[in-house]
């Protein structure tokens, strides 16, 4: 059976690179509300002209949009599981996700909590930049392309950076994050499905983590 997991964390956890490894190494579908919405704005489409400026201020964008989005593209990931990446990020965008599940027989299996202590998160996000092709994550310090100034992946030249992966910003986002997303996490831990995992070690370390844990449901 496929499973659908939460990866639930803070800005810079590592919800991205962990669910792009899962995509490629299980073929589970990457669901990421951030990039839906990045889509979204350079498209210039409504959902986008109302996101933009709410996300360059780092706060969260309204539940009835990103419940919209993923309702959208929960059936291309019905037979290969879906990795929910940024989302939920409120009780309402939980309870959606309840509803667009259960409407299509399926369940949530895990949800698993990168734990990341702050300081280390304005590191990441700072240093983050991506392959403006391929859209491949690497960070100056923790994941440099092997040659400077080319994509490991596409071999392009060009890269870029998001526009609220700025210090000002990510504070802001923490604090959301700290403030609505938080709150959710005791409500999953008493239905028995969070796992914490050390968001700290090294990406490779995480990934393992979590292939342990996906590994131990035998469904
Ligand atoms: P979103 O795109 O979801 O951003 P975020 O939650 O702030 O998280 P990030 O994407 O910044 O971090 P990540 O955890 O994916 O880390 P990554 O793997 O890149 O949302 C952006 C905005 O959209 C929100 O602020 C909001 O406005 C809106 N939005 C989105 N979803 C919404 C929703 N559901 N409701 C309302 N609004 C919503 O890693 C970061 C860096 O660290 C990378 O450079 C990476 O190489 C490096 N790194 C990763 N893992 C490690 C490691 N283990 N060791 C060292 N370096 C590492
Ligand atoms: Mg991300």
């Amino acid at each position: 059976m496929a499973l659908n997991i939460i990866l639930l964390g803070p800005p810079g956890a590592g919800k991205g690179t962990q669910a792009a490894r899962l995509q490629a190494m299980r073929r589970m579908v990457q669901l990421s509300t951030g990039d839906m919405l990045r889509e979204a704005v350079a498209a210039g489409t409504p959902v986008g002209l109302q996101a933009k400026a709410i996300m360059e201020r780092g706060e969260l964008v309204s539940d009835a949009i990103v419940s919209a989005l993923i309702g959208e593209r929960l059936d291309a990931a019905a037979d290969k599981g879906a990795i929910f990446d940024g989302f939920p990020r409120t009780g309402h965008q939980a309870e959606a996700l309840e509803i667009l599940l259960g409407q299509r027989g399926r369940q949530l299996d895990h949800v698993i909590e990168l734990v990341v202590d702050e300081d280390e998160l304005v590191k990441r996000i700072t240093g983050r930049f991506t392959c403006a092709k391929c859209g491949t994550g690497y960070h100056e310090t923790f994941r440099p392309t092997k040659v400077p100034g080319v994509c490991d992946v596409c071999a392009s030249t060009e890269f870029k950076r998001r526009p609220d992966d700025n210090e000002q910003t990510v504070r802001t986002r923490m604090a959301e994050y700290r403030a609505k997303t938080e709150p959710i996490l005791p409500i999953y831990r008493a239905r028995g499905l969070v796992r914490s995992i050390d968001g700290m070690a090294a990406m490779d370390d995480v990934a393992a983590e979590i292939a342990a844990v996906l590994d131990e449901t035998a469904r």
